[in-house]
C-alpha cells in the first residue's frame, strides 16, 4: 500500500492557498520577459529578485538533487526546446521559434506553492504550436478527470489517453507529487497509466494538496541527464518537449486550481 498522504486542514489550506497564490504572481511578473533575446540567467536573477523583495524563499535554489547530483544551483528551472525539465539557467539568449518552460517554486510562510508555464519565442513552427497547446490541454483533461474520491491514477490514465489520441509521448521518468510543508511528497502523481500499473491507487481525499505537470514529447518519452550537471533532463532523440503545471487542493466542492494567474493562459485558452 503507498504512504497516505496528508490532509489539509481549513487553516493549513489558507497557507497553502496564499503560497501558490504569490507563486502565480511571480509568474505573472516573469511572463512579459521570457522573450526573444532575454538570457535565462537574467530571467532568473529576476525571479530571485522578486521573491526576496516580497520576503519570500526560492525552494529549488540549494534543494537535494538526486543521489551524486550536486545541490539545485539556481532559483527557477528554465528548459528550453528539447529540455524536458530541471534546465539550469545560463547565457542562452531565447530566440525565435524556441519553445521555454519556466517552472517556479517559492516557499512562503514555510508553505509551498509550484507551477510551470511553457512560452512560445516569436513565430514557432506548426507543430511546435500543437505540441503546446496539447500539453497545456492535457494538464487540464487531468485537472477535470478528479472525481471526489476517485483515485490519483485516473489523472495520469486521462492525460496519456489525451496525449497519445494526438500522437505525442507522455513522459515517464518525473511526475507531479504531493506538495505542502515539504516540496515533494505523497502522492506521486504519474502522467501515465497502464492497465496493471500500481503506481496512483491512492484515494483524492478532500484536504489533499498535488501538482499535476505533465511533459509531452514530440519523439520519445525516453529521457537522459545530464551526466556534466546531474540535473538537466533532455529527450534522448533531441525532439522537442513541453510542460505545463499547476498545484491543486481537493476540496468538497472539487478540485481548487491554487496557482491560476490573472494574466496567465485559462482554461481553454488557444495559443
Ligand atoms: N519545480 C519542479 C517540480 O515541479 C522541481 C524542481 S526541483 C529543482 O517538481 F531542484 F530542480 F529545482
Ligand atoms: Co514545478
Ligand atoms: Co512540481
Amino acid at each position: 500500500m503507498a504512504r497516505q498522504p496528508p490532509l489539509y486542514n481549513v487553516e493549513e489550506r489558507e497557507f497553502l492557498r496564499a503560497a501558490n497564490r504569490f507563486n502565480a504572481q511571480l509568474m505573472d511578473f516573469i511572463r512579459p520577459h521570457a522573450k526573444a533575446g532575454a538570457r535565462t540567467i537574467d530571467l532568473d536573477a529576476m525571479i530571485h529578485e522578486y521573491t526576496l523583495d516580497h520576503g519570500h524563499i526560492p525552494a529549488c535554489l540549494g534543494y537535494a538533487g538526486p543521489p551524486g547530483a550536486p545541490p539545485y544551483p539556481n532559483v527557477s528551472c528554465i528548459s528550453v526546446n528539447d529540455v524536458v525539465c530541471h534546465g539550469i539557467p545560463n547565457e542562452h539568449e531565447l530566440c525565435d521559434g524556441e519553445i521555454v518552460n519556466i517552472d517556479l517554486t517559492t516557499i512562503v510562510d514555510g508553505w509551498h506553492g509550484d507551477q510551470s508555464e511553457t512560452f512560445m519565442i516569436g513565430n514557432v513552427a506548426d507543430e511546435t504550436r500543437r505540441l503546446v497547446q496539447v500539453t497545456f490541454d492535457s494538464l487540464w483533461v487531468g485537472i477535470r478527470s478528479i472525481e471526489p474520491y476517485g483515485k490519483v491514477r485516473d489523472i495520469g490514465a486521462a492525460i496519456y489517453k489525451y496525449a497519445t489520441e494526438r500522437q505525442f509521448e507522455v513522459v515517464r521518468d518525473y511526475q507531479g507529487h504531493g506538495i505542502g510543508r515539504s516540496f515533494h511528497q505523497e502522492p506521486g502523481v504519474p502522467h501515465f497509466w497502464f492497465r496493471g500499473s500500481r503506481a496512483g491507487s491512492q484515494i483524492i481525499r478532500p484536504g489533499m494538496c498535488f501538482t499535476i505537470e505533465p511533459m509531452l514529447n514530440s519523439g520519445t518519452w525516453k529521457t537522459v541527464v545530464d551526466k556534466f550537471d546531474g540535473w538537466t533532463v533532455r529527450t534522448l532523440d533531441g525532439k522537442l518537449s513541453a510542460q505545463f503545471e499547476h498545484t491543486i487542493l481537493m476540496t468538497d466542492d472539487g478540485p481548487e486550481v491554487l496557482t491560476l494567474t490573472k494574466d496567465g493562459p485559462q482554461e481553454g485558452h488557444q495559443f
